[in-house]
């Protein structure tokens, strides 16, 4: 075929990206591909270079060398307005995932699709409540960011991600500061809404678990290098030395 529909080209395409911060050099020499309507976990301990490589993704920071493809447009060089539509089909949910705790549920919900333009109230009523009601909080507008637990903090943060309807949804690490079963249940969501929407999504995780529930690929980065990317399955039988080394911490981890 010499034309290959464009829906089989991958959302993401990352080649050789090199990135350092005075001196040291945190990204060095990432390429990977991020398919369409798949989960792919970028997987790697503290420091590995994960957030880094994730606001390469949609243009927060921008390459030292290499090139970072969305779409197939190659990012680096564009402008903040140049970006601006791409941006558009990228939903992020970053760590933190802060929240305008001023505002109630309904508003921050609202906040992007007031900032794309839209001004028909009964629109943006009921999209709140359909996204609130995919994230599990369904009525829960007037409640202000303070008075909900961290779970559901991150929920809501989902949830305004998800109100412009991006294609795309950048994730870092969603679990974190999360227990074990709130962990567990925003873990299920990230995989249910994949499967719902057939979202792209990228997902940054140190948490094993995790990773082996949502990812349909995974990335594992060590020291700013690709140390094994492919299915879970083959992560959890890569030889590689700091993939041995990261699984069996997290089996100490777990007692
Ligand atoms: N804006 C920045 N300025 C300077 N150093 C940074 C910056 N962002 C990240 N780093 C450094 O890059 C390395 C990787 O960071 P990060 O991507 O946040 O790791 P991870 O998310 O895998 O824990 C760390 O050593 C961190 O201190
Ligand atoms: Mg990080």
């Amino acid at each position: 075929m010499e034309n290959a529909p464009p829906d089989d080209s991958p959302f993401f395409e990352v080649s050789d990206l090199r990135r350092g911060f005075g001196g040291h050099e945190v990204l060095r020499g990432v390429s990977f591909s991020a398919p369409r309507g798949r989960t792919t976990v970028i997987l790697g301990g503290s420091g590995a270079g994960k957030s880094v490589l994730l606001k390469h993704l949609n243009g927060l920071l921008r390459p030292e060398a290499g090139t970072v493809r969305v779409l197939g447009h190659e990012i680096g060089p564009l402008s903040e307005r140049e970006l601006a539509p791409i941006r558009r089909r990228i939903g992020v949910l970053f760590q933190g995932g802060a929240l305008f705790d001023s505002l109630d549920v309904g508003e921050n919900v609202a906040f992007p699709l007031r900032e794309r333009g839209e001004k028909d109230e009964s629109r943006i009523a009921s999209r709140v409540a359909e996204v609130l009601d995919m994230v599990g909080l369904p009525g829960q507008e007037r409640k202000m960011p303070d008075a909900l637990s961290g779970g559901m903090r991150k929920r809501v943060s989902l949830a305004r991600a998800l109100a412009p309807q991006p294609e795309c949804l950048l994730c870092d690490e969603p679990t974190a500061g999360l227990d074990p079963i709130l962990s567990e249940s925003i873990t299920r969501l990230l995989r249910r809404l994949q499967e719902e929407l057939a979202l792209t999504s990228v997902i940054v995780t140190h948490h094993l678990g995790a990773m082996r529930y949502v990812a349909d690929q995974v990335v594992f980065l060590k020291d700013g290098t690709v140390r094994y990317i492919g299915p879970v399955a083959g992560f959890e039988s890569c030889p590689d030395a700091a993939v041995r080394k990261f699984i069996a911490a997290d089996e100490i981890g777990r007692g």
